[in-house]
């Protein structure tokens, strides 16, 4: 592990907003910091930043943590990686080579990546390597792709043996199942997250026999199909300096353009663009160009991902390939010229959309219309929403006021920040806590893990008092998801906290729960005719009266000596 000590230094010294405030525009609202989320697309920011309690946190899409959850998410870095990043802008030197949170798995994936690629390059690699010829491939092109093969007859649990990785760690990275090697004569494309880590492999059958045509590993901790990019990793300086990438939908076309000199390419894993991916894009390039395959499901696709990709706020243009050609039979059939030619001619998402949506009648018309204007509507940068507005207004004939008020029937609600439906008393009470963290010393003095009864709350109480220098943010090994969201939900809404705020709290909650807990208990003991249950608890009800005094004293003493000094 990286030294705890350091990454506590880090995160102290690290200054969340103007951290944030590198990615996203922020602005001053009250104790908090607003701006539109970068995780989701939005038109009313719900995305706020809480210098004083050094988290962030989307109420839209429930997203938040500290500086380095914040690093991992936006750069899809990891977390050894996103230490490194914040260190570097303290100047402050650190050894991240260990230390990563799924580090078996990751280990797995790299040496599971070195077996395919030397299995591909030795003899047992053969029908990988006719493979590749066969489809045009050069290996010493694509050698940052690291290709490989899975033999036919398998191996890799051999050799991981050999390596000293347990089975279970094979099933873990999600490399077998039952024992199983799921990856039989393929060619491998490992994936790699933007540290250049594989995080999981997808693999082409070699025959057309071997079904499915393409398999991906399934998903594990690090592994999300709808998170990552393949090709992102090797692309993005390019993607980064040109401003624009090139989202093909395979492998394969990903692969054969690369090694024709095209730089800046990147295709998702095996299903439809996802808003993620788009946000993921948005963040290294202002303009994407589609280059689908020209058949009805590419057009469908293309559709779809324009979508998306307007609402990342990236500027789209489109090519179709003739002929029901992908990108890789293309430029093997036609040239790099001729592609390059092709993508030159590029079209704009408007003219696109007009180009392959059917209008044989009016009212198809009309639906092509409000289509196109509810994608233009959500254009933020004033300046493009201006040109297609009026750009769409002259090409139908149809008044700008006219479009607005289109616009404006069927755009959503503006976004208001929701009040938690359910949180209870513990929940309230542990955010509390959380947030006044300094305070813990004391608070630990008057709450047991026992006053709390759910289940989670008692946990990560109970790792409050183990543990020193908690961190608010660093709850998701300690509670589920959904209950994090909602601590941190709670968190950034809350008041700062005072010793004599938090002690009160303490009061109330244990008066109130407490009190009623162990009155239903008398209760049904007075019921039972139980005599001496109900004294042992009537005498717990005296004890806990007099702790909540006791409360109160430390409370006021604390007050009169602030008072006195
Ligand atoms: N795909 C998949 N599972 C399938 C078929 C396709 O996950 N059974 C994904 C793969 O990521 C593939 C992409 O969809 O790269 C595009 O699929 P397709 O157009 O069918 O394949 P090509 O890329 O043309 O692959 P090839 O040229 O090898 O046939
Ligand atoms: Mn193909």
């Amino acid at each position: 592990m990286i030294e705890r000590d350091k990454i506590e230094e880090i995160k102290r010294q690290t200054d969340i907003v103007a951290l944030i405030g590198q990615y996203v525009p922020l602005k001053k609202m009250g104790r908090n910091y607003r701006g539109l989320c970068p995780f989701h697309s939005e038109k009313n920011p719900s995305f706020y930043v809480s210098p004083e309690k050094a988290i962030y946190y989307c109420f839209g899409c429930k997203k938040g943590g500290n500086a380095i959850n914040f690093l991992m998410e936006y750069e899809k870095l990891d977390f050894p990686d996103a230490i490194k990043r914040l260190a570097k802008n303290l100047g402050i030197e650190i050894d991240t080579t260990r230390g990563l949170r799924y580090k078996e798995i990751y280990e797995v994936n790299e040496e599971a990546c070195q077996f395919y690629t030397e299995c591909l390059s030795k003899d047992i690699g053969r029908r990988g390597q006719d493979y590749l010829t066969r489809r045009k491939l050069s290996l010493d092109k694509l050698g940052d792709f690291r290709l490989g093969y899975a033999p036919a007859s398998g191996g890799l649990v051999a050799y991981m043996r050999q390596k000293g990785f347990s089975v279970e760690r094979l099933q873990k990275a999600g490399l077998i199942s039952t024992s199983r090697e799921i990856f039989r004569d393929r060619l491998m494309f490992p994936i790699f997250n933007l540290s250049g880590r594989v995080i999981g492999f997808g693999g082409r059958g070699i025959d057309d026999y071997i079904q499915p045509k393409y398999l991906n590993s399934p998903e594990t901790p690090i592994f999300k199909k709808g998170d990552g990019l393949y090709g992102l990793y090797q692309s993005k300086e390019r993607a980064r300096v040109k401003g624009e990438v090139i989202l093909v939908e395979g492998y394969f076309d990903l692969l054969s353009i690369y090694q024709h000199g095209f730089d800046s390419i990147c295709a998702p894993l095996g299903t439809s663009l996802t808003e993620r991916q788009a946000m993921l894009l948005a963040r290294f390039v202002k303009k994407v160009l589609i280059l689908f395959d020209g058949d009805l499901s590419g057009i469908k696709a293309a559709l779809r991902a324009i979508g998306l990709l307007i609402d990342a706020q990236v500027d789209v243009h489109v090519v179709l390939l003739p002929d029901n050609s992908d990108p890789d039979s293309y430029i093997n059939a036609h040239g790099a010229t001729a592609l390059r030619a092709l993508l030159g001619k590029a079209t704009d998402f408007f003219h696109f959309y007009k180009s392959v949506v059917k209008v044989e009648s009016l009212e198809q018309e009309i639906a092509l219309i409000k289509d196109l204007i509810q994608i233009i509507a959500r254009i933020q940068d004033p300046i493009r929403y201006d040109r297609y507005l009026k750009y769409v207004s002259r090409v139908f004939g149809i008044e700008i006021a006219t479009i607005e008020k289109e616009m404006g029937k069927t755009s959503p609600a503006p976004e208001k920040i929701p009040r938690d439906p359910k949180v209870s008393q513990e929940e309230k009470l542990m955010a509390m806590i959380l947030i006044g963290y300094e305070h813990f010393s004391l608070v630990k003095k008057y709450l047991h893990p026992n006053d709390f009864a759910e289940e989670g709350i008692k946990r990560l109480f109970k790792r409050l008092i183990k543990e020193q220098n908690f961190d608010i943010a660093d709850l998701s090994d300690v509670v589920d998801e959904h209950l994090r969201e909602k601590l941190l939900s709670i968190i950034m809404r809350g008041e700062p906290v005072s010793r004599e705020s938090i002690l009160e709290a303490i009061r109330t909650y244990k008066g109130r729960v407490e009190k009623a807990r162990l009155m239903q208990k008398i209760n049904e003991a007075a019921k039972r005719g139980d005599e001496e249950a109900r004294q042992l608890l009537n005498r717990e009800l005296d004890a806990l009266k007099r702790e909540l005094l006791n409360i109160h004293v430390e409370s006021a003493r604390k007050t009169e000596n602030v008072r006195s000094e």
